[in-house]
């Protein structure tokens, strides 16, 4: 459904973008069992673990088509935005959703080779908690879900990509090298949307992400950094590291 809609607004076949009000929470398929994060079993360095890490993956891509669609629908309230949002952010969000279902599907396809589908394993329930948190608030929606989650995500793919090649599954590196890389323009229009709603409310950027990513986020902007991916997604350090830095004052 995702790619469908994405299809039609870029075959011009969606033409106004209307106000609606979302539910809380996305309807979900009877599978998988969700469960909470700290019960999640231990991913092992064998085929099983790595069917567990794509079903992760594939879980995580699943959250984020209804981020996206989230963003859309909820934000498509002017008076819920608190600000002017132009055709072109519900196009980048749009974008995004076709990213996101692109991942799922490619990730889909590696869980198959592997004997397994999406739902066959639990997944956590983690994942929802920000955007309920950031139902009201279009600057910290953008402040949390793309600039702390998805840039976490271009720290840490890297290293699962080395595991998977270490391994010998090519395959599901490279599919995981494509998201990384989609995933750079995914933090870079969170950072320029953020950027824009900043600019039309009067917030200092810089302190007001910094503020909203302690409030709802806390430990989430950790080390190691993918510095370079983060910077092609306009973030630089300047703006992450001091959440980073827990040496104590004085
Ligand atoms: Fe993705
Ligand atoms: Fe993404």
């Amino acid at each position: 459904m995702a790619r469908g809609i994405a299809a039609a607004w870029a075959g011009g076949h969606i033409r106004r973008i209307g106000r609606t009000d979302p539910p809380d929470r996305p309807a979900r398929p009877p599978r998988p069992v969700l469960r909470p994060p700290r019960e999640m079993p231990k991913r092992r360095p064998t085929a099983a673990g790595r069917a567990a890490l794509l079903h992760a993956v594939a879980h995580i891509e699943l959250n984020a088509i209804d981020l996206a669609a989230d963003i859309i629908a909820r934000f498509s309230d002017p008076d819920r935005a608190g600000v002017d949002l132009p055709a072109a952010f519900f196009a980048d969000w749009l974008q995004v959703a076709d990213d996101e279902a692109r991942h799922f599907e490619m990730v889909s396809a590696r869980l198959k080779d592997y004997g397994c589908a999406y739902g066959d394993l639990p997944a956590h329930d983690g994942l929802w908690q920000a955007a309920t948190d950031t139902r009201g608030d279009l600057v910290a929606r953008l402040a949390i879900v793309p600039m702390v989650f998805e840039a976490r995500g271009l720290d840490v793919t890297p290293p699962m990509i080395a595991a998977l090649r270490r391994a010998g599954d090519d395959a599901s590196a490279d599919v995981l090298q494509t998201i990384l890389d989609d995933e750079i323009g995914h933090v870079a229009a969170g950072h320029r949307w953020f950027l824009y709603a900043c600019d039309r409310r009067g917030l200092p950027p810089v302190d007001t992400w910094q503020a909203l990513a302690r409030r709802h986020a806390p430990g989430a902007v950790k080390p190691p950094f993918n510095a370079d991916a983060r910077a092609a997604a306009g973030m630089g350090p300047e703006l992450y590291l001091p959440l980073a830095d827990r040496t104590p004052p004085g």
